[in-house]
């Protein structure tokens, strides 16, 4: 098959060009050059995905042979206005949404594909309406001929979005993490190469319609990934941080900011629906999940290898946990004098 990429150099197509060269595909890989050059096997198109007459221009001698497009660079409304125009005659088209494009997430749950979206008054500056605005363009232009991949958390080598990375960053980096003390709470994500290989045999398989592209619901807790991250440090070699408990509490009247301070984690109240999605078409479709251990264990080695860089922990989370560290330290030297002293 021939198979049109739109990205070809970033974090998630990358994964779909080496997936789609592994199957033997033809690929046409299409990005500014910004990022670099695609790989070895593929023929690069340079061209602006945003611009239509980039998109056209560049794309003009191979679009009577392309089989399916797999849209990774999806990121404006121009963009999916540019595609729409150059590929409606396309036989199919997989654009990688977001579970962001419905109207209810966050804070959820999404019950299925048939969830309300996001409108299209809303403000398509916002990644979600954004993408719930493409699709809508790109559905009118290849009608029933589009995949719609509404994509969760992706994590996996490559990943440079510092949400996992920064939580195996800080557990081989310092003495002491704070994390926080709820650590129960279910979470669902995909591996980048699961979606990407998965992606590549939808378009062999002419897959189309809406669906909600993560793992199942539970397939692990956030304390099981923090787990993870520490095993994983261990195995090269290194002493993963002591955990520290963080309440909830605690970290409200700190002004520790959700998700931005601490990757993954969002207040009670939004944290139990957010990862309630609704993946049974994901699951009869066969959308690949592997261990979250695995998918951490290999984020590892290329965060190592890459030399991935992150800022320093956010000042209110560090003086948080230096202050739980002085307190759990103060409690134990004293009952230890106390036992000293019986
Ligand atoms: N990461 C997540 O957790 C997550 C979750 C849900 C959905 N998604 C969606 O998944 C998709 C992939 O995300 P990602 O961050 O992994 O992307 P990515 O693969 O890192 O995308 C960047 C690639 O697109 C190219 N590109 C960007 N803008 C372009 C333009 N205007 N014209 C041509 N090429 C362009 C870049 O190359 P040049 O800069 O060289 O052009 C690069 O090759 C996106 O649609 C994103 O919204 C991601």
């Amino acid at each position: 098959m021939r198979i049109a990429v739109l990205g070809a150099t970033g974090f998630l197509s990358s994964a779909v060009v080496d997936a789609a060269l592994a199957a033997g595909h033809d690929v046409i890989a299409v990005s500014r050059g910004n990022q670099g050059e695609p790989p070895p096997g593929t023929t690069w198109v340079r061209a602006d995905r945003d611009d239509v007459a980039s998109l056209s221009g560049a794309m003009a001698p191979f679009l009577d042979t392309i089989d399916s497009v797999i849209d990774c660079s999806g990121f404006t409304v121009e963009g999916a206005i540019a595609a729409a125009a150059v590929f409606k005659k396309v036989p199919h088209y997989v654009y990688v949404s977001s579970i962001s494009a419905y109207r209810n997430w966050p804070p959820g749950p999404i019950q299925g594909e048939d969830d309300e979206l996001a409108h299209p008054d809303d403000d398509l500056t916002h990644a979600g309406p954004m993408k719930a605005q493409s699709e809508r363009i790109l559905r009118a232009a290849v009608g029933k001929r589009l995949l719609a991949v509404r994509a969760g958390i992706i994590i996996g080598p490559g990943d440079d979005t510092h949400r996992l990375t920064t939580w195996l960053h800080r557990i081989a980096t310092e003495r002491w993490v704070g994390v926080p003390a709820a650590r129960s709470q279910p979470i669902a994500v995909i591996d980048v190469r699961d979606l990407a290989s998965w992606m590549v045999t939808a378009a062999e398989e002419l897959v189309i319609g809406p669906l909600n592209a993560t793992g199942p619901e539970g397939m692990c807790t956030f304390g099981e990934m923090l787990e993870a991250c520490a095993d994983a440090v261990r195995s090269t070699g290194r002493e993963p941080a002591t955990f520290v408990n963080l309440h909830d509490a605690e970290m409200r009247a700190a002004g520790v900011k959700p998700w931005s301070d601490l990757p993954f984690v969002l207040p009670g109240d939004v944290a139990h629906t957010v990862w309630q999605v609704d993946t049974t078409r994901a699951r009869e479709l066969a959308v690949p999940v592997r261990p979250i251990a695995d998918s951490v264990a290999d984020t590892w080695a290329w965060q190592i290898k890459a030399n991935l860089r992150h800022p320093p922990v956010p000042r209110v989370v560090q003086d948080l946990t230096t202050r739980k560290v002085a307190e759990k330290l103060a409690k134990e030297a004293a009952a230890a004098e106390e036992t000293a002293n019986v």
